[in-house]
């Protein structure tokens, strides 16, 4: 299934990405989707909206410099899932070695053990916790010693979401 999406082409983005002058590493991209966007459901697998926030995010960066070297950046982002388009953002601001963070909320729980619906369901369920340490094992291979997840705040409405699970 991913070998297949990451086939598919979209102009119109490509095109965005051009004029903007900014585009998303596509292995990095591309591998961070295989563990948060490759689900089974009915509706066709696409994941390219991380792309635009990507590019989008990183051209806000840059047409909005910090005012002093203590300026922080902040997102609020409705909707974390297994977190893609959080970690997503949270490349641009490190790619445009900016301070900040990304607030986002869901109503599924952090905390829990559960299955995602995705690639890493193979061995168990797991929280949400567990999943981004997974992620942020490769981003650290892949991008140095900062771990993206160190941007990303997850706020979740789950009221019996146990801390003891992290
Ligand atoms: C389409 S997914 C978000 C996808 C994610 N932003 C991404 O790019 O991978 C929608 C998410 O919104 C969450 N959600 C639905 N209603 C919500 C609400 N009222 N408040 C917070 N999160 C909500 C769902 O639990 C689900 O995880």
């Amino acid at each position: 299934m991913a070998k297949e999406v990451r086939l598919n082409k979209y102009h119109q983005i490509n095109e965005y990405e051009e004029q903007i002058g900014y585009a998303i590493d596509q292995e990095w991209f591309h591998d961070l989707a295989l563990h948060t966007q490759i689900v089974v459901k009915e509706s066709p697998l696409c994941y390219a909206h991380g792309r635009v926030l990507y590019s989008a995010l990183s051209y806000y960066l840059q047409q909005h410099p910090p005012a002093s070297p203590t300026d922080m950046v902040t997102i609020w982002e409705t909707g974390t899932a297994r977190g893609f388009s959080a970690i997503c953002m949270a490349k641009a601001l490190k790619d445009q070695q900016r301070a900040g963070t990304i607030i986002t909320f869901d109503v599924l729980p952090h905390r829990t053990s559960m299955y995602w619906n995705c690639i890493d369901d193979w061995d168990g369920p797991k929280t949400r916790v567990e999943l981004s340490n997974l992620k942020s094992e490769k981003t650290v291979q892949a991008m140095g010693s900062t771990s993206l997840v160190s941007w990303i705040q997850v706020v979740s409405a789950t009221l019996n979401d146990s801390p003891k699970n992290t």
